[in-house]
């Protein structure tokens, strides 16, 4: 298949938009760019391009979709009922990296959602997804643009690698602001659990709540054998380059002097700008500054890419915080790292 490059960083986004709109309102699959990560999207009422979705990912038939919308209501015919703490949470977080599960309507084929009854819609921010959306003039279904497993696409670079020929078009709308994706919200039973966190975080939640917002176990637990999880996406392997990733926790002389002593051919450190002056070169990626998760989730899905073409076989990665944006951007590295961490 020809996949169209369609530019929108530039004064024609407009156009792309309205081409990128109609080839998903005929059916087609698009690559597109929100906020978080590029999602590669489909008309979520439509069973066969949302089929196709899952196909051309190599996604597991039982993860489910998140479905986009581009204005509040919109969300009325997608789901039985609005909670008012998913109203409240509409309100302050929407457009933006909120994800909030609702009982779905009976408008949304089981194919989108894998089979659940229930559906995690987002208004993403992105002027160009926004518009994409307006212009199909249905929903769109978007999971992240990568190839299952891998990480998830902050570029239209990242999505032409993964999708090249087997997508209808690819949308260039700049590197994504935030960089890893939506923080995901149960409000089943009235009880708010992060079932994945994004770039909104918990206390940001809580605080439009006026109450506490648990986070799910296996946000930073491996899954106990057997445990159905609350989210299907925690169990699969995730955000993994080809490289093994090991996470170590400390501060910078101590990140330093344990990877000095870990020198190797094709072992690298995956560390912070500010790490760098104090490790070898030519052996480092950074993925962000210290003390900055906004920054280090903007860097972090294309640091692990860049560390598989440079032919990583072993990687030591400088631990985030967990404040804030901190605690998604661990929750991805502890994935790449299959959960191994070293403290020191
Ligand atoms: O920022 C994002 O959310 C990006 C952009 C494109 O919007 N999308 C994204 O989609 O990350 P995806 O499919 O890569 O990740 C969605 C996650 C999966 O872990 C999935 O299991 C979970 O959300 N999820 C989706 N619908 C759900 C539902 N109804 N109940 C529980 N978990 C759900
Ligand atoms: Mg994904």
């Amino acid at each position: 298949m020809q996949t169209k490059l369609l530019d929108a960083t530039g004064p024609d986004w407009q156009a792309a938009a309205q081409q990128a709109g109609q080839i998903l309102r005929a059916g087609g699959l698009v690559a597109l760019p929100t906020e978080t990560v590029y999602g590669l999207g489909a008309n979520a009422l439509d069973e066969e391009a949302v089929a196709r979705i899952f196909a051309v990912k190599g996604r597991p038939q039982d993860n489910p979709l998140i479905v986009h919308i581009a204005r509040l209501e919109e969300l009325k015919g997608l789901v039985q009922e609005i909670p008012p703490q998913a109203l409240k949470l509409a309100r302050a977080f929407w457009p933006g990296p909120l994800t909030i599960i609702f009982p779905k309507s009976s408008r949304i084929p089981a194919r989108t959602t894998a089979g659940r009854a229930d559906v995690g819609i987002r208004m993403p921010s992105h002027p160009v997804a926004r518009e994409i959306i307006r212009q199909a003039g249905v929903p769109v279904a978007a999971p992240s643009a990568n190839l299952s497993g891998k990480p998830s696409p902050t570029s239209a670079a990242h999505c032409v690698h993964d999708l090249m020929g087997r997508v209808e078009a690819i949308v260039d709308g700049g590197d994504c602001a935030v960089g890893i994706e939506s923080t995901v919200l149960s409000l089943a039973g009235g009880r708010p659990v992060v079932l994945r966190p994004g770039g909104i975080s918990p206390g940001q939640i809580g605080q439009v709540l006026g109450g506490p917002v648990e986070v799910a176990y296996a946000v930073t637990h491996p899954l106990p054998p057997g445990q159905a999880p609350a989210s299907p996406g925690m169990k699969y392997r995730h955000y993994s380059p080809e490289a093994k990733v090991i996470l170590v926790r400390g501060g910078r002389e101590g990140f330093c002097r344990f990877f000095a002593a870990r020198q190797g051919p094709d072992v690298w450190a995956l560390a912070f700008e500010e790490d760098c002056p104090q490790l070898p070169a030519g052996r480092v990626l950074t993925y962000g500054r210290a003390g900055d998760p906004a920054s280090q989730a903007r860097g972090l899905f294309d640091a692990l890419r860049r560390l598989d073409e440079l032919g990583a076989r072993v990687v030591y990665a400088h631990s985030p915080d967990l404040s804030g944006e901190g605690l998604g951007v661990y929750n991805r590295m502890l994935r790449a790292a299959g959960f191994e961490e070293v403290v020191l």
